[in-house]
Order: C-alpha cells, then structure tokens, then sequence
C-alpha cells in the first residue's frame, strides 16, 4: 500500500462550475483517485475553491455584494454541484480560511527569513480620483502596437503583445474614467532566478510527464526566470504577516497553490488528528499529482515546487502533472464567458445522470488535445456505448439468469473469457497507473463489447430450453464479464457500478473488494436482486424542448400524421395485414415453415420463416399478422419467399420473448399499416428496415413507454420512433398494433 495524494486545480469562485472543469481536472482526478483506492493505496485529495483575486471582487461589485460573500456564494454552490457529480474529496476546502492564511503565512515567512523573498518597487497605474493603485485589468487604453481600442493594459487581446505599465496609449481607469498615474509601490518579490538550476535538475527526472507540460516546463525555464512580485495592492486576500503591510496582500496565484497543503493540514485538523498530512507530505515515497487544465502549468511545475524546494521543510514535490488541454464548444474553450448552452454542472444535472455525463467526459477526455463537445455527441456516446454497449450487457445477463436461475448458476470455467477479462484487467491496470484514464474506459467498454458477442454466441434464451445446467455454466461465465465490468467502471460511474453490484447479491462495499476482483469466480448459489437499468436513453435536447412547446400549444391527437419529413425510413415499409392461410413445411429445413398468407391480393404470398420452434402450427394457421409487402423476395433454402413477418424480439432487453404483432381490431387482409403516413410501394431491401425503431410497450396508468397513451390505445402497443418523436402504430384510423401476450420485457423493439 502507498500514500498518494491527488490535489485538484483550485476552480475560482467566481461563478459556477461547468463541464469544461468536470473535463479538465475535477473527474480526471476523482477517477484516478478512485482507482488508487481500488488497488488499496492511502489516497489524500484535496482541493477548494479559490476565492481570492481582482475576477472575483469585480464580479462582487457588480454583484452588491462583498468579496467574501460572493466568493463564498459559489463556493457552496460549486461544493454541491461536486458532491453531486460523485467527486469525493477528501476535503473541498476554500481559501478564505484560517488554516490557509496560517500556513501560506507561514511559508511566506519561511522564505522571506531564507533570503527568497525581498522587497523591491513595481511600477503600478493609480488613480489618483479613486485613491487607489489598479490592477491590469482596471485600466484600458490604446494599443501602442496595433493600435486597438479598450486595450486591456497587460495584453492586447488583438495582437498579443503584452505590456509594462506605462506603454499603453491613453490610458484611463475603468472604475472613474480618470486619467491613470503610474506610482512607484513597493512590493514583495519571489527569487524565482535562484531556483532555475534546481528546477532544471527536477525536470531533468521527469521524462514520464506529458510531453506538453515537460516542453512548457522547459522553455520557461530555458527563456531564464525572473524574480516576481507575489503581493498586490489590494485588500482582498491572505495578508502581508509583516507589520505595515495592511494595504497589501499576498498575491493570489502565491497562495492559491499553498492551499494543496493548507487544506491537507485542514482535513488533518478536521478529523482529530493534526499531523496526519505529515505522513502524505514529508515521505519520500508518496505519490503527488497534479490534476490542472492547461493554462496552469507553469504554476504547478515552477512556481509551485520553487517554493517547496525554497521552504526547504522536506515538502514533496509534485510527482506528475497530468495537465488536460480544453473541452471546446463551438471552436472556444468552454469557458463560462463564451459558453452558449446552460453547460454549467447543476443545469446539467437536471437533465443527465452525473455518471452519463461522467461516462462522455471520460471517452471523450480532453487529454492529450482539446477535444469537441456537442449535445449531440454527448447524446449519441449516451445511447451507442453507454446504453446500448454497457447497460444492454449488463440488463441482459442479470435480468436473464435471476429470471431463469434466481442466484448465481454453478460453473464459469470458461478459460476463454477467464483470459479475456484477464487480458483487459492487465490493459487497464497499466493504463490508469499512468493517469492515461480516456484509454482506460476504452479498454473496459472493449471487454463489454465482449460481452455482448458472447452473450449472442451462446444464444441463452434458446440454450436454457435444452440443457438448462449448460445454459447455467454459461450465464456464471457472463456474470464473470459483468462483475469484471462494474469493478473496472467504478472509478468512472462508482454509483450505478455500486448498483450492478447489489444486483449481483454482493452485501459489501465494491472498493473494500477492490481490483483485483474483478478476476475472482462468482458464488454459485448467491442469490441475484431484480435489476433495473442503470443508463437510461437520453432524447436530443434540442427537440425536448421544441416538444414542450409544441405540447403547449396543442395535445396532438392520437392518430394525427406525423411532422413531415419524419418517418422516412418508416415510411418506405409497405406493411400489410395478412391472415395465414396455408401452414408447410420447408422441404430442406427442418426449423423453418412455409407459409400462405393472404394479403388481400389475387393470389396469397408465399412466405418462409423460422418461427417453427416458437409458434405450433395450431398457433400458426388462420392467424391474423403483419407482413412488410414490399421487399425484394428472397430465397431460403431453394423456396422463394415474398415478404417479411413483424415480430418483436425482447432479447436486447435481457428477455426471450418472441411475438408475432397484430392488427388490434377486425380490420380486411391487406389494409395498409401506415400509421396516416404516405408510404411508398417501392420494392426495399432488409437493411432499410433495420434502420427502423419500433417498440412496443404495455399501457399503465393511461402512459405507455413513458408517454401518454392515445385514445383507445390496447394493453400492449407497437410505436414507430423518430428520435423523440413517436407515432402508434396502425392504419392510422383507430386500428393499433399489438400482440398476443403482455409476458414481454416493456419497450422491446421489433426485428
Ligand atoms: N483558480 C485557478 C484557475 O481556475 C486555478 C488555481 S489552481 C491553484 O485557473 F492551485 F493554483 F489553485
Ligand atoms: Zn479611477
């Protein structure tokens, strides 16, 4: 077991957290540390908000407020919203705190009395109508270069050359307008020059970082490094502790990263006892990270471990920083300046799942490049892997063997998946021990894909018909695959990971169990809960809320057609009532039937089909069906065969069920099932069908599939899918589509 700590870039409280963070270093750091817990390391995380700087008391201003209840404001705002995505500190802690003006005090001091902090003049703009000395940003003017208008009076936003005070053309200050003096002031310096070779030395042992944060590194340090001014002219942060200094204070950036040992003393404090970050901060052996976006690197690989190594208090020094680059939206950085959605944490959370949106984040990492966001996107990795690829493995084998086997079937000595979970756990395991988490995920979600070829290879709704012991030895196998999944995804999604693992009869915590779990057989005989789904499909957002309106304006009748240019694929089916009129059998296949089916046409449709083992002749003959008319014949097994049965297949779903539709009412063969949609009578092929969500789902409580139900809609429903759009199935004139039976799984689709 080793100690690590994971400290968290501090996101300043100045508004609220938003995905760009989530993505940049607060979900990086939780699953790492997550993961570290797993394998049974000591982990410390710590981190805060960062409440102190000129963004937040302008922003307090113009807010009414006072810098310290703003900051404080978004402080708990952001605490929440981290609690709630499922990050979990050891301590969120901010920087207005006593603990941490004590001990950023306390190492400023330190330094000071060791020579690598002086005093020395800065030149400042000042107001002389305002009475005080002004930060860069609360001075405009002119750029002498390009010559820009409201020129920020450290860098020109449209050339990017950055400024001394003074080089500005007519300057003025933004609080008065008045014309800005400049004033010699006297400031606190860091010896930053005296570090360089230190520093050089430091980089030199770190050919693992990022080869983005060591080439930053690098060229600072080679451009030379400059002594620094680390106290501001101001009244808002941690104070001078040197007498006469009470107009001043520290500057933030000095201080803000002081606070990953502030808030680790902090936490110390908080749990009784005091020294325990000793043991995390003055061993050797442990492990420091780093999790920061970008834009702070040179903080964190200079400035940072120049005032460890200045303190020269036996302080580690940062072991890796694993800096992500930006979450773009539209081609800017996500920021909250220039974000267009509501993309800030607790919006979304009103709309996704912390561990959906945990799940994206994580596949579409922002690690080594910036990467896109989209709501589409999001939507999309939802749907395909997350749902469809993860959860649909999941559903279908617990759901499948509590309802066939109750507990956990004897058996699972299947070397070939015993290899395969073995060969992904090894992938992972060297994956996350370098912070390299995007691949991570993507190793996992391969063995669920795995998964699901295995589940499908073993065909166990038919197996457990023929040798039920045999089908059992499988299901063991496949809950090998789950159970190795849920321990892997849980420093990805701990809580719905949590969930798979209640469902499999597990009493105790999955992290006490940790990784190496994941490779152990399951008890036979331990009995299984009754899964739900842990992902659900998510709606575009878009169209969400076009239908809110639409609904608002007017509760579109039940049968009424739908929008145009929805439907299309839908629309190219021609789907005909038939009734069965002739049951033969396939002359050289012993599975399938040859069918007669009276389509309202001159002659029936001869049609074959592999329903032999499921529906008895009996069952077969005289029944009423659906028949996709318009497809070019084909031929099974020498016997043509002219069009297509509609049935649905709960398999996806985890069930076995498999059920012929029918019209609900007496309606004459061949009545066109168009839902009141044009179609067309083209010929298709198979693959245009495939393209088409039908589900069908059982009426409860007037709503079915989560929708309220049409007028006389039956007890079982078939509905045709356009994203989020739906229209019942039927002829559009109060015949629906159902089924014979409700013993179904509800929404499964029609294949
Ligand atoms: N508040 C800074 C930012 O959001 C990050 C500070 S990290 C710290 O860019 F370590 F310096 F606190
Ligand atoms: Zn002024």
């Amino acid at each position: 077991m080793s100690k690590v700590v994971v400290n968290v870039a501090w996101p300043y409280a100045n508004g609220t957290i938003h995905l760009g963070h989530l993505a940049g270093s607060l979900l990086p750091a939780d699953i790492f540390s997550r993961y570290n817990r797993l394998i049974g390391n000591e982990v410390l995380m710590v981190g805060g908000s960062d409440q102190h700087g000129t963004p937040i008391t302008v922003s307090a201003e113009k807010a009414g407020m006072t810098p310290e209840e703003y900051a404080d404001k978004y402080h708990l705002i952001n605490k929440k919203a981290i609690e709630d995505m499922g990050i979990e500190y050891s301590l969120f802690n901010k920087t207005h705190c006593p603990t941490h003006f004590e001990v950023t005090q306390y190492l400023f001091t330190l330094l000071k009395d060791k020579g690598y902090i002086y005093t020395g003049q800065t030149y400042q703009y000042y107001c002389p109508q305002c009475s005080r000395f002004l930060p860069d940003r609360y001075v405009e003017g002119v750029c002498p270069k390009c010559g820009a208008e409201k020129t920020r009076s450290d860098q020109c936003d449209a050339c990017g050359t950055t400024f001394e005070p003074g080089d500005l053309l007519k300057p003025y200050c933004t609080l008065c307008g008045a014309t800005p003096q400049i004033r010699a002031s006297e400031h606190f310096f860091l010896r930053l020059s005296a570090f360089r070779e230190p520093l050089m030395q430091y980089l030199d042992t770190k050919d693992y970082w990022r080869s983005n944060v060591k080439a930053f590194t690098q060229n600072w340090l080679e451009g030379g490094l400059n002594d620094r001014a680390i106290t501001r002219d101001m009244s808002w942060g941690v104070p001078i502790p040197v007498e006469g200094w009470d107009d001043k204070v520290i500057y933030v950036w000095f201080e803000a990263v002081i606070g990953y040992l502030s808030s680790s003393v902090e936490y110390s404090r908080m749990i009784g006892k005091p020294d325990y970050w000793e043991a995390f901060w003055k061993d050797p052996e442990a492990r420091h990270y780093y999790f920061i976006g970008k834009d702070n690197i040179p903080f964190h690989s200079i400035i940072w471990p120049a005032i460890l190594m200045g303190a020269g208090d036996g302080l580690d020094l940062p072991y890796d920083i694993p800096a992500n680059e930006y979450l773009m939206i539209s081609g800017g950085k996500l920021s909250k300046s220039r974000s267009k959605g509501p993309i800030d944490i607790p919006s979304v959370l009103t709309r996704y799942d912390a561990d959906a949106i945990r799940f994206y984040l994580s596949v579409n990492m922002p690690d080594t490049h910036d990467t896109e966001f989209t709501w589409d996107d999001l939507d999309t990795k939802i749907n395909n892997d997350l749902v469809a690829t993860l959860g649909n493995y999941y559903h279908r084998c617990l759901s499948f063997t509590r309802k066939n086997f109750g507990s956990i079937p004897a058996g699972g000595d299947d070397p070939e998946v015993e290899a395969e979970i073995a060969r992904t756990l090894e992938e992972y395991r060297s994956l996350l021990s370098v912070c390299d988490l995007k691949r991570g995920i993507k190793a996992a979600l391969e063995l669920a894909r795995y998964g699901n070829r295995f589940f499908d290879a073993v065909k166990p709704w038919a197996l457990v018909k023929e040798d039920k012991e045999a089908c059992g030895r499988k299901m063991n196998s496949a809950l090998r695959i789950a159970k190795a999944l849920c321990v892997m995804m849980w420093p990805y999604m701990p809580k719905s990971s949590e969930s798979i693992w209640r469902y499999m009869g597990y009493t105790g915590s999955l992290e006490e169990a940790g990784l190496d779990e994941a490779l152990k057989p399951l008890p036979a005989g331990q009995e299984l809960l009754e899964p739900v789904p842990v992902y659900r499909k998510v709606e575009p957002v878009k169209e969400q809320e076009e239908t809110k309106e639409c609904k608002q304006k007017e509760q579109p009748k039940a049968q009424e057609a739908a929008p145009a240019g929805l439907f299309a694929d839908f629309r190219r089916m021609d789907i005909r009532v038939g009734t069965v009129v002739e049951v033969g059998d396939h002359p050289d296949a012993e599975k399938l039937y040859v069918l007669k089916v009276n389509l309202g046409e001159e002659e029936p449709r001869q049609i074959v089909t592999n329903l032999k083992s499921i529906y008895p002749r009996e069952q077969m003959e005289n029944r009423r069906l659906l028949v996709i008319s318009n497809l070019k014949p084909a031929k099974f097994r020498g016997v043509k065969s002219d069009g297509m049965l509609m049935a649905l297949d709960d398999e996806d779903l985890g069930g076995n069920a498999v059920l012929l539709l029918k019209p609900s009412s007496d309606v004459p063969d061949g009545t066109q099932i168009n839902c009141g949609l044009e179609a067309s009578s083209s010929r298709i092929e198979v693959k245009h069908c495939e393209k088409v969500t039908i589900k069908v789902g059982k009426l409860q409580g007037g709503k079915v599939l989560g929708a309220d139900a049409p007028e006389g809609c039956p007890a079982a429903a078939a509905f045709v899918y356009d994203g989020d759009q739906r229209v019942p199935m039927g002829d559009g004139k109060g015949c629906y589509i159902t089924v014979d039976s409700l013993d179904f799984t509800d929404g499964a689709a029609v294949r």
